[in-house]
């Protein structure tokens, strides 16, 4: 299975900050092949962002997605919306939406559903807090966040899902999981998948680690089994990390 590298770029960069930083990776890009390289920019850098990309390899996505079309919910942007402006991809339930903006798993099974329908890939993450966790939480966690965000799912569905497992408490903390603990999660993410959709398409699906991925430690995490990807946030925002992240996939 092909790897899969995102970069969440969160709220940072202006449009002509977020196209210098595009314009870097996709030179710095040239030739790699073997591995899928995703941006999140701001909403409001997606259209520059776009054109700069135009006729490369490298795919956008949306931080964010509400769960209707259109209508009177003030802020909210749609599927819809998200693929006119280029997005192939959209991150659903960030623990940071999930824990600075109310999300649900009932919201985000909503979300789901609606990067679905607008032929969207959405890719969903979850995790546990580091209470979860010490209270030996974390599998029961992430079955729970799985099971609700998936339900009535068809089988063939996964087929277009990303899954991120990002302990919250590995997120902008400097602290990265082991690889181990990535591994492990990622195993419990798995065996779910299998139950849900059966063992052939649980194990096409791609189930990236995020949470504090440096230069520095992408490669252990990038080796660890059961980790297909990583999901990048303050490492993204620099071209030359960014990119030597991606390269451990290359
Ligand atoms: P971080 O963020 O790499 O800055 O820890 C990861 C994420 O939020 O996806």
């Amino acid at each position: 299975m092909k790897p899969l590298v995102v970069g969440n770029w969160k709220m940072h960069g202006t449009q002509h900050e977020a196209v210098a930083l595009a314009r870097e990776v996709l030179k710095g890009l040239r030739g790699r092949r073997r591995v899928d390289v995703v941006l999140a920019p701001p909403f409001t850098a997606l259209g520059p962002v776009r054109k700069t990309l135009r006729g490369s390899a490298l795919r956008l996505a949306g931080q964010n997605v509400h769960w209707e079309e259109q209508g009177a919910f003030t802020g909210e942007i749609s599927a819809k919306m998200l693929r006119e402006l280029g997005c192939h991809f959209a991150i659903v339930g960030h623990s940071e939406r999930r824990r600075l903006f109310n999300e649900t798993d009932q919201t985000v099974a909503k979300k789901l559903a609606a990067c679905l329908r607008s032929g969207l890939r959405p890719i969903l993450c979850v995790g546990e807090t580091l209470e979860q966790r010490n209270a030996g939480a974390t599998r029961r966690v992430i079955t729970r966040q799985l099971r609700i965000a998936l339900k009535g799912m068809t089988k063939d569905a996964i087929e277009k899902i990303e899954i991120a497992y990002e302990p919250v408490w590995a997120i902008g903390t400097g602290r990265n999981a082991t690889p181990e603990q990535a591994s492990r999660a990622h195993a419990t993410i798995r065996r779910m998948l299998k139950k849900l959709f059966g063992t052939k398409r649980a194990e096409q699906t791609r189930i990236l680690y995020g949470g504090s991925v440096r230069a520095d430690n992408a490669g252990e995490l990038a080796c660890a089994r059961e980790v297909n990807g990583l999901l990048v946030g303050g490492a993204s925002l620099k071209a030359k990390d960014f990119l030597s992240i991606i390269g451990n996939f290359s």
